[in-house]
């Protein structure tokens, strides 16, 4: 049997090829058309991997999207209505462009890959969840997700056991950890859903003088859910700005300008800021590993890249072995949904 998972419209497209459960190619669309975070439908992607394969599209016996686009559809309806008038930009940017080409994404699939075969449809955090556990050489295990925002989840957990996935909590947009950790990479001068890893990078060259401040962004709860401040925070209401006048009144500077010098200050948040990350990450793995009662945790979700948080959560959390899935991100939706069906 061969399933063909696939992630594409929003960032990092692409293409996953399961027979009869095993993993034979998979591919983001990025490394064949050469545009980073490429967010088209992973066309190349998906004929890598039906070449490794050596079959056509008449041979897949599933095709499968990594998230509902309905609810997520429905989120950023919510959302707009919520905030309106000042999220009338987002509508203007977003919401015509989901109505004419993106709502039916069953058709819209059909038709770049020539097939009228049937479409099924994960969910977001099921995919990621998926894409570590039954990727993973536990027999059983934790899962944690987190990114930055799925339909409406931004962080769930759970427990895989044998083929089965049982998410248990889950935090919804707009808290999110991910969102938190992009709203401090864009005020470091950084673009957002790319270069989270610069952030990560600059962080051991600071201090934790802004850890005080970052926690006021938290309402941190001891079994790991978590608020966020959102008078903080744009993202609700803006496609441009991810965090609002009266963050960069609590740090005291105004956002960093792109290619500006790097200094003490920026280097001080970006420790500051992955401190209170690890701080919210390692509660719910702690939450985790006591309710379940399990030695193991698999993690994903764009947020999973984050190794210092990772080896933390391990080394702290009283885990034995971790497995964090290495395409934690969207394109890992891709192999999860695959491996799910
Ligand atoms: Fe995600």
């Amino acid at each position: 049997m061969h399933v063909l998972g696939l992630s594409c419209f929003y960032h990092d497209s692409a293409a996953a090829l399961l027979r009869d459960g095993v993993l034979v190619a998979a591919a983001e669309e990025e490394r064949f058309t050469r545009r980073k975070h490429d967010n088209g439908f992973p066309s190349r992607a998906v004929a890598y991997c039906l070449r490794e394969a050596g079959i056509d599209i008449e041979a897949v016996d599933h095709i499968v999207f990594y998230e509902k686009p309905l609810p997520k559809f429905g989120r950023i309806i919510e959302t707009v209505i919520g905030e309106w008038p000042r999220s009338f930009p987002v509508w203007i940017e977003g919401v015509p462009q989901w109505l004419v080409t993106k709502l039916d994404h069953r058709s819209l699939i059909q038709r770049a890959l020539g097939t009228r075969k049937p479409v099924l449809f994960s969910s977001h955090h099921l995919s990621h969840a998926a894409s570590a556990f039954l990727a993973s050489p536990f027999e059983d295990a934790a899962i944690l997700t987190t990114d930055g925002v799925g339909e409406w989840t931004t962080t769930a957990w759970g427990v895989g056991r044998g083929t089965g996935i049982e998410m248990r909590q889950e935090i919804r947009f707009p808290h999110s950890i991910g969102l938190l950790f992009s709203a401090l990479t864009a005020y470091l001068g950084f673009r957002v859903n790319d270069a989270e890893w610069k952030v990560m990078g600059l962080a051991p060259y600071g201090r934790p003088r802004y850890v005080d401040q970052f926690r006021q962004l938290v309402d941190l709860r001891p079994d790991g859910s978590f608020r966020l401040d959102l008078r903080y925070f744009a993202y609700c209401y803006s496609s441009r700005r991810m965090f609002t006048r009266r963050w960069e009144r609590l740090f005291g500077q105004p956002p960093r300008r792109p290619e500006a010098e790097l200094g003490e200050f920026h280097a001080d948040l970006a420790h500051s800021g992955q401190k209170v990350v690890e701080e919210i990450l390692l509660a719910i793995a702690r939450h985790l590993r006591a309710t379940t009662g399990l030695p193991n945790l698999c993690v994903a979700g764009g947020v999973g890249l984050n190794s210092v948080a990772n080896w933390r959560m391990l080394r702290e959390a009283g885990f034995d072995r971790i497995f964090i899935q290495p395409a934690a991100g969207d394109s890992g939706g891709a192999l999860g949904a695959a491996l799910y069906v």
